[in-house]
């Protein structure tokens, strides 16, 4: 008998394209036992004490540089939270910015669990058109004449389905937006560091050193290191952040996985964590080509922008394919996608699939295409 250690399976025999996980083979195990080793060799054991509630110290300021140097912009360690990855993070942010009944404004599509820790929160959501640059600033100062929403919950960059990018010009007029409505701005970079290509936009999070009181920006290791460290931090502005820190759950628990900290502190000060990034993006940019490559000579009747970073591509089906149908053929040539409907608050997109170029290796991509050639055949 054996019990379950992850939250998913994928069986054997099957290619699952639709997975949006990293694969195994790339958790950095030997960085991990590496800085473990460090951290335990130094004979200071307090960060098995309840930990600082804005996290450690010592970790905000090694993160602060490493985003620094990511993100190519001076980042400040006062401006940064601890957390225990987004979801959390945005579980806690809905605890303390919001009450049962409030309105907030999602992305229509978005990552699909998300609008689940919102319902938990009993929050009323509107949707916001989106377009290949992401969320159309006609359809939020559409629905702001409607409604005053608390936040808004928005993927600026390489997008959760979609694969989108805000422009710049967008990002502008919502800051503009946000400071006139005064909302929120919920910003989930956590693809940020993983663009493979040079022209990305500055993250949200850069503006959160200076005075710009509305924009959150949410960060986590579980795409550059590993989900089941549970760890990610939040970038605000530090009046934002007293507001967090001050909460009953700090008050009690002390600050967000004090140990994993300490321990990815460590990674982060021998510049291991850079070159795992580094090796990261020089593993999932040919996976991305080759996916890229392999759509357009296989299935030349669906259409998709190619994504420049992230995890994923969103593929619009001829309108005849409905994707739950085509899902559920696909079991049988051993193969699986997630399909459009999933990531949709109003019950839209269901003529596309997501998939994920991240997971598999470029000879699994091949065959999980090739069979998903063969299920679409005569549709
Ligand atoms: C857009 C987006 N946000 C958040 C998460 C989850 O982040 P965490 O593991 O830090 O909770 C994911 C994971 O797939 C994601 O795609």
């Amino acid at each position: 008998m054996s019990l379950p250690i992850t939250q998913s399976q994928i069986p054997p025999d099957i290619i699952d394209l639709g997975a949006g996980e990293p694969h195994q083979s790339v958790f950095p195990l030997h960085m991990i036992h590496l800085a473990a080793e460090e951290r335990f060799s130094q004979g200071d054991s307090s960060f098995l004490q309840y930990g600082a509630e804005q996290g450690d110290g010592y970790f905000r300021l090694a993160l602060a540089k490493f985003l620094s140097r990511g993100y190519g912009l001076p980042m400040n360690p006062e401006s940064i939270f601890i957390t225990a990855g987004i979801s959390s993070a945005l579980d806690l942010l809905c605890t303390l910015f919001t009450q049962a009944g409030d309105t907030i404004f999602v992305e229509e599509t978005t990552y699909f669990v998300a609008p689940k820790i919102f319902a938990d929160h009993h929050l009323n959501i509107v949707p916001i058109a989106m377009d290949e640059n992401g969320l159309m600033i006609e359809s939020l100062e559409e629905n702001l004449k409607r409604s005053k929403p608390k936040f808004l919950y928005t993927i600026p960059i390489h997008h959760n389905p979609t694969g989108s990018t805000l422009t710049d010009v967008r990002r502008t007029r919502l800051n503009e937006l946000a400071q006139e409505f005064d909302f929120l701005i919920l910003a989930d970079e956590v693809y940020q560091l993983l663009s493979y290509t040079d022209d990305s936009p500055k993250p949200f999070a850069a503006y959160t050193g200076g005075g710009a009181e509305n924009i959150i920006s949410l960060g986590s290791f579980s795409k550059i290191i590993a989900p089941g460290l549970r760890l990610g931090w939040i970038q605000a502005q530090p009046q934002r952040i007293k507001r967090l820190v001050t909460s009953g759950l700090l008050d009690s628990g002390g600050g967000m996985n004090p140990f994993t900290s300490a321990i990815v502190r460590s990674a982060v000060d021998c510049g291991d964590l850079e070159k795992h990034v580094h090796h990261l993006i020089e593993t999932y940019r040919p996976r991305l080509q080759k996916m890229d490559l392999l759509l357009r000579q296989h299935f030349p009747s669906i259409t998709y922008t190619t994504p420049k970073g992230g995890y994923f591509f969103w593929l619009r089906l001829p309108r005849q394919m409905n994707a739950i149908k085509l899902r559920q053929q696909a079991k049988t040539f051993k193969v699986d996608f997630r399909q459009g409907g999933i990531f949709s608050s109003t019950g839209g997109s269901q003529n596309y699939m997501r998939l994920c170029f991240a997971h598999y290796d470029e000879e699994h991509i091949e065959e999980g295409i090739l069979r998903l050639k063969e299920c679409l055949k005569g549709r």
